[in-house]
């Protein structure tokens, strides 16, 4: 009885403490796999001839280790730490969760053996074979329901901003999963999708551009709207700003999915409502990227000493570049040029490390030594040095590829006077070189800095203790 109280009367941050340490695993590892593949196409001999170690099998490991994995554990982790602190109760039902963080584990043990061997779907962000996508389901549902049982038991009357942006994500891809998923096994690892044709890849597409939508920006602003404030310690700069780009951002997202299929087989007015619904997102993005900057307003003094914050802000700038680079690339004419060229993948990564990557970093820079009882991580200056390399390397990364990504596109189109190709296209491959070998380096760098945190993750960790956080009593009871 006495424990069933004492239950009822403090946090649930085990399950927190094991996604918390598990986004860093993964980071390093997911990343690890990055950098070897970027080595790969530098020098594609590294593949060593082994079909384990190829290109195409590997590429899809490294995305789902770093969305699902690394992005999977610090949203669903930062999720139950931020809804029960703003919602002052405990975790809605102990053992569902701990089902959520185990489960969530084993489909990417699923992943990192599977893929490796060579099942896939061959859906992007969606290759994992039915079997894995069953298990997914069943997480997800319990997710969804520690999630959102923990905010039907609140004892505080508003729901926080961040829980909208979390609850969004939560729907959102349990919707997407389930329906590009739907598909006919026809052995234990290997099914067919059950869509035809162009409507296979529109609903593919709807997925992926909504993956981009809802994993990777409505779960980190979820992310953004606790970590900054509190960092920061200042209000959030307005709160009807961030419920108006709450609404605009979902409703716009689920409609952009064509610009990944532009000039196919898709309808054209379809392409035509993918680029605009593309250029309206600008809108709600930078609304959400402002809201986040001005936290700051009267405390901009703090971004000279507090690497954390600086983690947290620079990840909105980055933001703010890749939601204003990508409704460009939504142009058709644009696209015309960048599909199908790096510039496709420097994109992604100003995002994917630029944004996702350093609000991640920041955010878990906030809460792992609150998780272990300590007031800040073992090395702060390890912090002030993965900042400043994580930073560079990503500049590295991403200018590299946009200047790559343009001369493969201009090569590719540019014609002699007679008509005929300017370059072979090995050419454009062997011009690429120099920028991969520069990749491969800001990638290296990146990585590095993941490794520091892992280090300074394990050195806070064992020198703390797992503690156990009661709720504020007033609240409680109120
Ligand atoms: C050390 C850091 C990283 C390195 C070196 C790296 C490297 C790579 C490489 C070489 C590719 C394949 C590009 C190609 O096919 O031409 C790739 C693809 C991709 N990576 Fe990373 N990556 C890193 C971190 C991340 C992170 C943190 C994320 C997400 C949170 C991410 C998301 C993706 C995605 C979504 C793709 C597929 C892009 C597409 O299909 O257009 N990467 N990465
Ligand atoms: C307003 C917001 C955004 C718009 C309108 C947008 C638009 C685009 C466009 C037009 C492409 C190229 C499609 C193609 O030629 O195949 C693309 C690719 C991509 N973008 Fe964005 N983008 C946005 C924000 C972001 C953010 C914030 C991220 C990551 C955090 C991101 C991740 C990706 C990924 C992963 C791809 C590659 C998909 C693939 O081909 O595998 N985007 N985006």
């Amino acid at each position: 009885m006495a424990y069933a109280n004492s239950l009822a009367t403090t946090y649930n941050d085990k399950v927190v403490r094991q996604f918390a340490i598990m986004t860093v695993v993964w980071g390093v590892v997911g990343m690890l796999v990055g950098v070897f593949i970027a080595a790969q196409l530098a020098w594609p001999e590294l593949n060593f001839g082994i079909e384990y170690l190829s290109f195409g099998r590997l590429r899809p490991l490294h995305t789902n280790a770093v969305i699902f994995a690394f992005g999977g554990c610090g949203l669903i982790g930062t999720s139950f730490y931020v809804v029960q602190r703003t919602c002052q109760v405990r975790l809605f039902g102990d053992k569902l969760a701990a089902f959520v963080f185990w489960g969530w584990q084993i489909v990417i043990v699923g992943a990192a053996i599977s893929l490796p061997l060579g099942f896939t779907q061959s859906k992007e962000y969606a290759e994992l074979e039915w079997p894995i996508d069953l298990l997914i389901t069943a997480v997800w549902v319990a997710y969804a329901v520690v999630f959102f049982g923990t905010i039907g038991t609140r004892k505080v009357k508003h729901i926080y901003v961040a829980n909208w942006f979390y609850g969004s994500f939560v729907l959102a891809i349990a919707l997407l999963h389930i329906f590009n998923n739907l598909s006919i096994p026809v052995g234990m690892m290997k099914s067919y999708s059950a869509y035809a044709g162009v409507q296979d890849a529109m609903v593919q597409w709807w997925y992926g551009h909504n993956a981009v939508g809802f994993f990777l920006t409505a779960g980190f602003l979820g992310m953004m709207y606790y970590f900054i404030p509190k960092q920061a310690q200042r209000p959030v700069y307005s709160y009807r700003l961030s419920i108006v780009h709450f609404w605009a951002l979902i409703f716009t997202y689920m409609w952009a999915g064509p610009h990944h299929l532009h000039y196919t087989a898709l309808p054209d007015w379809t392409q035509s409502v993918g680029m605009v619904f593309s250029l309206i997102l600008l809108a709600p993005s930078w609304g959400g990227m402002i809201n986040g900057i001005m936290t700051l307003s009267g405390a901009w003094h703090k971004l000279r000493d507090d690497p954390i914050l600086r983690f947290l802000i620079v990840s909105l700038s980055f933001y703010g570049m890749s939601t204003f680079e990508g409704p460009m690339m939504a142009i058709k004419t644009v696209n015309a040029l960048s599909h199908y060229t790096d510039w496709t993948i420097g994109h992604v990564h100003s995002g994917a490390l630029g944004w996702v990557g350093m609000v991640t970093i920041g955010s878990m820079y906030y809460l792992i030594p609150k998780l272990f009882g300590q007031k800040q991580m073992h090395s702060v200056k390890a912090i002030e040095v993965h900042f400043y390399i994580a930073t560079i390397g990503i500049v590295l990364y991403i200018a590299a590829l946009w200047i790559a990504g343009v001369m493969q596109g201009l090569m590719w189109r540019s014609i002699n006077a007679d008509g005929t190709l300017t370059y072979t296209f090995v050419e454009s491959v062997k011009a690429s070189f120099p920028f991969y070998v520069l990749r491969l380096l800001g990638g290296s760098m990146y990585l590095t800095g993941m490794i520091i945190m892992l280090w300074n993750t394990y050195k806070t960790a064992t020198s703390g203790r797992s503690v156990t956080v009661p709720i504020p009593a007033a609240l409680a009871h109120a």
